[in-house]
């Protein structure tokens, strides 16, 4: 199947890209909270937002935990796998290492957001301006060694995939103890993120970017951590609300993005419904618990601490903690994410529109 997906993928690359371009050379740039995370975090001593210790990657290749903050593998993981590339390795683990920086970069940090004080009492990650910044970098090292022209190229040619905003309502807006929920009405706040990542994929674009993926977000009415507040343990329909509000927005920005930047093609690639079709449907995917997570997580932080108690079948449930997928849920996920922006009926999301005319 994978071996398909890559073959389907790598004739939309060849038909998109100069003869020059193979399969082979596919670079992806990832950039994004713990959803997309594959380990950043572990090199920041004093951030809160960890997962490299047991039970996480109970169900990854070697049964270790790797800074994933799931059972298993990420979304990004198996999209990786499909395109028949190695996941991108964590930017903080390359210490400079060119030749690891030129087959792409993983940016992603769990508890970031867009705006700077989303997650600040985690103490310590990658906000999403800290992650362009990193690719900055990341881009001088390179140039350093290739030059500008193939640095340029290599920018332009690399696909960015970027999943951020998560935390700007769980671990910001969300939280009544922080300022975000007290000060701005839902309205405002979506503004705010807006003209943020607005000016973000903007610099994105400046430094190079021209195939940027952005995810939606998920209905987060529906997370473990937010179904708990309700009575009954139901979906927080209010907070499902504000999320469609801000990926209706975000949609908008992206159509706002092409119509600016007529060289480049930015995709909104919209996962709401999927993850909410495996909420209200578990068993058609054969799972058989949505509303609660396999690990029985602390009351507070959500995360799955080495004595939590796991549920017997893995497989069984869509969440892993109150937070994140499970391995299985993501592979569902992945799947449909993969022919919405690949699939040869598609139209081949991440191809760059032709350079404009000068009219
Ligand atoms: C976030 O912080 C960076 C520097 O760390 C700064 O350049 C940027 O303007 C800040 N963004 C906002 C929205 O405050
Ligand atoms: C989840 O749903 C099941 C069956 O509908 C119910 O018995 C259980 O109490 C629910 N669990 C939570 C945590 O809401």
């Amino acid at each position: 199947m994978a071996a398909v997906r890559a073959m389907i993928f790598a004739a939309i690359m060849v038909a998109t890209l100069p003869a020059s371009s193979s399969a082979a050379s596919i670079v992806t740039f990832v950039f994004g909270d713990s959803l997309a995370e594959v380990g950043n975090n572990n090199f920041l001593r004093y951030s809160l937002a960890r997962s490299d210790y047991p039970h996480y990657g109970i169900d990854f290749s070697g049964g270790k935990a790797t800074g994933r903050f799931t059972n298993g593998r990420t979304i990004g993981d198996i999209i990786s796998s499909d395109l028949g590339i190695p996941p991108p390795p964590p930017y903080l683990s390359l210490n400079g290492n060119v030749d690891a920086m030129i087959k792409g970069v993983n940016y992603a940090s769990g508890g970031a957001g867009i705006r700077n004080d989303t997650g600040l009492y985690f103490v310590q990650r990658l906000t999403f301006d800290d992650q362009i910044n990193c690719f900055l970098r990341t881009k001088e090292a390179i140039k350093a060694r290739l030059g500008d022209e193939a640095t340029n190229k290599l920018c332009n040619e690399a696909t960015y995939f970027i999943g951020i905003g998560s935390n700007d309502y769980v671990n910001n807006f969300l939280q009544p103890f922080l300022a975000a929920g007290q000060q701005y009405t839902n309205d405002e706040f979506v503004d705010l993120l807006i003209s943020t990542l607005d000016q973000q994929l903007s610099k994105l674009y400046q430094l190079g970017a021209r195939k940027v993926v952005f995810h939606g977000l998920g209905p987060l009415g529906c997370i473990p951590s937010q179904r708990v507040k309700s009575r009954k343990g139901q979906c927080l329909k209010r907070v499902n609300e504000w999320v469609l509000e801000f990926n209706s927005a975000a949609q908008n920005l992206v159509t706002s993005l092409n119509n600016r930047f007529p060289n480049a093609k930015f995709t909104f690639a919209d996962t709401y419904s999927d993850i909410l079709e495996l909420v209200d449907n578990p068993t058609a995917y054969g799972f058989k618990v949505s509303n609660t997570s396999c690990c029985n997580v602390a009351a507070i932080g959500g995360l799955c601490l080495p004595n939590s108690k796991l549920c017997s079948n893995r497989d069984e449930y869509v969440f892993w903690d109150a937070f994140h997928p499970s391995d299985k849920a993501n592979q569902v996920l992945a799947e449909k994410l993969f022919h919405r922006l690949f699939s040869a009926t598609a139209t081949p999301a991440p191809a760059p529109a032709p350079a404009p005319k000068p009219h």
